[in-house]
């Protein structure tokens, strides 16, 4: 069932419950190049937690840590792990947008609220998604502070590694529920399914997934919804349900103009990505034929390529970002395609089994 659709202009920000949003701060700062450009905490006012917002391009992470030990966001830690908890919106009208989600079925889990200060008025509410995910309606018209009442700036100095925007957001959720999530973006949200692999495009020797991937139309919002498949052993994504207890966001992707540049400044800085076999690139010339980029710089990055009709795209996927294998990074660099990486599936998941094995998961 599709609806009419909700007027989404894009993702405001993505917010990651951490168990210690100052250290984290560092992480993304040093390793990945975000500028920590504002904080909440006791020093402003705010008693019961402290959030640092970061800012590359277009993304805006908010690291957020609660303070006491009873707090909800200290039960999502406990039970999750860092991860994403909010994928917050920006809409025009936050009130409309959340009295029209609730009508077409959505749980709600704030109501309209207004937040005041001297830079003006932010408002937002929320409604709940897969697991304890939720999606915050912003709208900040009324405001032109630094990000929102109870926020201050601060003086960060990341140097920037040329990631841009976020490309997509993708779910994990428990095996026979791809389709209960597909639907609620569909007749919540009126988003359409862009694409879907079963698990004969999705499956290696020992593991298997299916995807489906939901879409707002001008497609600045794609959420790509994974469920775990039978195989011979334990899927990946049945791997991340254990670690998280849950479903919950498997990776972000994230866009930059030049992969090649991005990846070598992020392994001098030490981030961790998965592995390729050299027998990936023997098969590349054949696989996607002329590409601008020397095989042997995506070689020695061990960067993936795939292509459709309309072009190419280059990705890599980093290591999970925390000591639990769920959340990690997709970087992406599109050069036509809007393609997800269809031709790099197998590829990869052999990569990531590879992990699980070490983690006696496989
Ligand atoms: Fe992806």
């Amino acid at each position: 069932m599709k609806s009419e659709v909700l007027p989404i202009e894009g993702i405001d920000y993505v917010e990651i419950y951490v168990g210690n949003a100052k250290q984290a701060s560092y992480f993304y700062q040093n390793g990945f190049g975000f500028t920590p450009i504002a904080f909440a905490g006791p020093e402003t006012g705010v008693k019961d937690k402290t959030s640092y917002l970061m800012q590359q391009g277009d993304i805006r992470l908010l690291l957020t840590t609660s303070l006491n030990p009873d707090h909800p966001i200290s039960r999502f830690v406990l039970t999750h792990g860092d991860g994403v908890a909010d994928i917050a919106l920006r809409v025009k009208d936050t009130e409309w947008t959340y009295k029209e989600a609730i009508k077409r079925g959505a749980k709600g889990i704030r109501a309209p609220t207004s937040l005041k200060d001297e830079h003006g008025v932010l408002k937002g509410s929320a409604i709940s998604a897969y697991g304890d995910t939720v999606h915050t309606f912003i709208e900040r018209d009324e405001y032109n502070g630094v990000f929102a009442p109870g926020f201050v700036p601060i003086k960060g100095n990341g140097e920037p590694v040329g990631l841009q925007r976020v490309d997509h957001v993708v779910a994990n959720v428990e095996e026979g529920k791809m389709d209960y999530w597909v639907e609620f973006y569909g007749k919540v949200f009126g988003f359409s399914q862009l694409i879907s692999f079963d698990d004969k495009d999705i499956s290696t020797e020992y593991s298997a997934l299916r995807s489906k991937v939901m879409r707002n139309p001008s497609g600045t919002v794609k959420f790509p919804i994974n469920e775990p498949a039978k195989g011979k052993r334990k899927s990946q994504i049945q791997e991340y349900l254990d670690y998280f207890k849950g479903a919950g966001v498997q990776h972000l992707a994230i866009s930059t103009d030049n992969l090649i540049a991005t990846v070598s400044r992020l392994q001098q800085r030490g981030i961790e990505f998965l592995n390729t076999p050299d027998s990936y690139y023997a098969e590349l010339p054949k696989r996607v034929g002329g590409i601008s980029e020397r095989i042997d710089d995506l070689k020695k990055l061990r960067i993936l390529v795939d292509k459709d009709e309309k072009g190419y795209m280059l990705q890599i996927f980093t290591k999970p970002l925390q000591d639990r294998p769920t959340l990690f990074f997709e970087l992406i660099q599109r050069r036509g395609s809007e393609s997800f990486g269809k031709g790099n599936f197998k590829a990869l998941f052999e990569s990531i089994e590879q992990e699980q094995a070490k983690r006696g998961n496989l």
